[in-house]
């Protein structure tokens, strides 16, 4: 039995942040994780594996098309075999890395399934069946969030998967049917469309994206279209058949009216993630998770004493960057010093081509709140970066305060969108005025310009468009 001043519970994204920054911080730390390597979802079967197909299927796609008007011609073939050894090859250092941070932090890596057993206890059961109790200080749940199922359509991960089945199909779908238009679903969708997948996407509501900017989802929702995804919003999945032919997928409009069903070979179920909680004891300190399944938190303090929880099993977006700062403020409060995450601050990337970025207000949140504010917008066709490379798809658009220019949320559209909104975020982490960035001299030719020209536009001087 060991006395730790902290153990946590989840070796993802959340838990590990959490971990190393305790042995920085020099508490005792140990991190329990069930599955067989470091990392959570988002390194595992997440974030990094599926930015590994992207990746891979945009060069494919490149290769295929725009590299002609460069003047390379290629025909480029798919070996999708050699593109998933990759992606598990480039995922397995990725764990391994953690591995060794925290040895380089003397973090003890629990191996088994925890189980909170009262205040200050963590049950462990190892593979074998092996019971091990550890003694705790404080306890940090991050034990993360896993995919919502669907009524009426179960998941095998042979035809009808998850993100993870999706992440490792064995073949190139004919057709695949995608059933929810958010993160996951554009993301995994664009990799097999690029890949040569006939894509349709199934949504609930009649938007894309919701959450997006509603002017950018617009302009996202047609450059998919323009690659050759097919949208059915405004409609909803009521059944999944797997027969011998592919999965026959029935489809109704929401607003009532006939049901059409669509043959696919695959299908893909994205219609949001839900905390994971099961098996952790919560009974046992007397927390009870929310009716969505999510852990109640006071600065990631639970209604428990000593008993934490940070990363997608509480409230607020879940995305890895999220976790890591949650991780770092938990830990910091914890060891006696200030944490703070400002929400409003986390940004978000869907890394589809083109990328769609952001951070701030929405223009919708803001007429909601009746927030005054000033918009400046610059589209690519007008930088010359984005000329020279033929990139010349989207825009950046700076929204800020009316009366003080303080810069209120930014969105982008375009190639490389998820490296440009970095700069938002450290300019509104500063409270920035949109004329800041206005007046701050960007390297030319870049594409930041155009995020600079947005702000300029604020102004009312946009040199260029
Ligand atoms: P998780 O990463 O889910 O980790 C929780 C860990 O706890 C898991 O490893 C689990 O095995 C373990 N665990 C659970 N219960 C127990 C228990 N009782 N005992 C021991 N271990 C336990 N986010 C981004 O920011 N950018 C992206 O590009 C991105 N892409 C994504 C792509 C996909 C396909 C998916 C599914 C998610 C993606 N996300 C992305 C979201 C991101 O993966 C999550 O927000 C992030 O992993 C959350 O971190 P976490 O530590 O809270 O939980
Ligand atoms: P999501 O919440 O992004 O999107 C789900 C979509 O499904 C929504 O548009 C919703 O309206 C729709 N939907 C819900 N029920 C439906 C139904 N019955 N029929 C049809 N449509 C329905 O969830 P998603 O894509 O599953 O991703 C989960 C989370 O994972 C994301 O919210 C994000 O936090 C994280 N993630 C982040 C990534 C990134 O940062 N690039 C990449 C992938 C995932």
């Amino acid at each position: 039995m060991a006395g730790y001043d902290v153990v946590i519970i989840g070796g993802g994204p959340g838990g590990y942040n959490a971990a190393i920054r305790a042995g920085q911080l020099g508490l005792k730390a140990a991190c329990v994780e069930k599955r067989g390597t470091l990392g959570g979802t988002c390194l595992n079967v997440g974030c990094m594996p599926s930015k590994a197909l992207l990746h891979a299927s945009e060069l494919f796609a490149a290769a295929g098309t725009e590299f002609k008007t460069l003047g390379i011609e290629v025909q480029p073939k798919l070996n999708l075999p050699q593109m998933m050894k990759q992606k598990d090859e480039s995922v397995a250092a990725l764990t391994k890395g953690i591995e060794f941070l925290f040895k380089k932090n003397k973090v003890d890596w629990i191996r088994g399934a925890g189980r909170i057993a009262g205040q200050g206890k963590v049950e462990v059961t190892g593979d074998d069946g092996q019971v091990t109790t550890l003694e705790a200080a404080n306890i940090v749940i991050a034990t993360g969030s896993e995919p919502t199922p669907l009524p009426g359509v179960t998941i095998d991960q042979k035809r009808i998967v998850d993100s993870t089945g999706a992440l490792a199909l064995p073949e190139v779908p004919k057709r695949l049917l995608v059933i929810g238009a958010g993160i996951i679903g554009l993301e995994l969708g664009s990799v097999w469309r690029r890949l040569g997948s006939e894509v349709t996407v199934v949504e609930f509501l009649d938007r894309i994206t919701p959450g997006m900017d509603g002017e950018t989802g617009k302009a996202f929702q047609r450059a998919l279209t323009k690659q050759g995804m097919t949208f059915k919003l405004s409609s909803k999945v009521t059944g999944a058949k797997v027969g011998k032919a592919g999965v026959a997928v029935t489809v109704e409009p929401v607003a009532g009216g006939e049901a059409e069903t669509i043959e696919a070979d695959y299908v893909l179920v994205a219609i949001g993630r839900r905390p994971y909680t099961e098996g952790l004891g919560l009974e046992s300190v007397g927390v009870s998770p929310d009716a969505r399944g999510f852990i109640e938190t006071d600065h990631f303090r639970t209604s428990a004493q000593g008993i934490w929880a940070i990363g997608d099993v509480i409230h607020g977006p879940m995305l890895a960057h999220k976790a890591e700062e949650d991780a770092v403020a938990c830990i910091e409060t914890i060891a006696g010093k200030v944490g703070h995450v400002d929400y409003n601050l986390v940004p978000s990337v869907v890394y589809t081509a083109p990328e769609v970025a952001w951070v701030g207000q929405t223009e919708e949140q803001l007429k909601a709140a009746g927030r005054a504010y000033k918009a400046g917008k610059f589209p690519f066709t007008a930088n010359s970066r984005a000329k020279i490379n033929h990139e010349t798809e989207g825009f950046a658009k700076v929204l800020a305060d009316a009366a003080t220019d303080e810069i209120l949320g930014v969105h982008i559209i375009g190639p490389q969108a998820a490296e440009m909104i970095g700069e938002y975020c450290v300019a509104m982490a500063f409270r920035a005025a949109s004329e800041d960035i206005a007046r701050t001299c960007h390297p030319h030719p870049t594409r930041s310009e155009a995020g600079r020209q947005a702000a300029m536009g604020v102004e009312g001087w946009t040199m260029q468009a």
